[in-house]
């Protein structure tokens, strides 16, 4: 049995004050959430105090992003040492808005899952289409393309040490969440291709759903026999919405 996992992105939102008052309101609601592994990932100045505040929690903490490079001349950026050295665990990589706005490639996030790899962190490993991409009939193409830039770098095998997050573009931050089936079907081709390549890696590895999961939605996507758990954006800032998201993991 997978392990559902619940990771809430918290972007680039939040104040001393807010992020305070998150946590205390998820680590309040703790005690409800039986099964599932919670992952908050806030802005990267905020780490520090989240760890700080998840001690004892059972709350884990993951970066939004994560340098491919481990020290060195890279300014703005964020070495898996460093992530390490403050106790933070996990790491998105390859998130749309990194791709598309930052214009990270497939070839830059699989350097950056290694990185995550060689310093024992996690990676959250996101991929999904646009809508035209969808529109063109070329979801699955797309898909595969990104996690075979992972694969050809660091093999097969890699994947099962991290998570992958299937986020379709147009349903991030948009209100408009997958149909359950739609995400199933693309989250099922997904291990399928993995089991061509490996089985073992394929039935243990987990795969996310995220674009507008919400409090209201979540246990029917989670519900999908191919779906482990969610990225949340915009509801994991609200301690209620989150509990019930990670709740609906089990
Ligand atoms: P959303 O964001 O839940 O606000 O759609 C998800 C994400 O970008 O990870």
């Amino acid at each position: 049995m997978r392990q559902p996992m619940v990771a809430g992105n918290w972007k680039m939102n939040g104040s001393s004050d807010s992020v305070k008052e998150l946590m205390a309101g998820i680590k309040a609601g703790m005690d409800s959430v039986k099964n599932t592994e919670v992952v908050v990932c806030p802005p990267a100045v905020y780490i520090p105090r989240v760890v700080g505040a998840a001690a004892d929690s059972g709350i884990n903490v993951g970066s939004q992003n994560i340098c491919d490079q481990d020290r060195g001349a890279f300014t703005g950026e964020i070495s898996g040492e460093m992530l390490n050295d403050v106790g933070c665990g996990y790491a998105i990589i390859g998130h749309s808005e990194r791709r598309s706005l930052y214009g990270e490639t497939d070839e830059l996030v699989a350097k950056r899952f290694a990185a995550a790899r060689r310093n024992g962190i996690k990676p959250i490993f996101c991929i999904g289409e646009t809508l035209e991409e969808r529109e063109q009939g070329i979801t699955n193409d797309v898909c595969s393309r990104q996690i075979d830039a992972v694969i050809a770098l660091e093999g097969v095998d890699a994947l099962a040490d991290g998570v992958i997050a299937y986020e379709p573009v147009w349903a991030i931050g948009t209100g408009k969440t997958a149909s359950p089936e739609q995400a199933q079907e693309v989250h099922a081709f997904i291990r399928e291709k993995i089991r061509g390549l490996n089985a073992d890696v394929a039935d243990g590895l987990r795969i996310l759903y995220g674009g507008s999961m919400n409090a209201a939605n979540a246990a029917e996507l989670i519900g999908q026999p191919d779906i482990d758990g969610g990225l949340i954006g915009g509801a994991s800032l609200k301690a209620e919405d989150f509990l019930t998201i990670c709740r609906a993991g089990g």
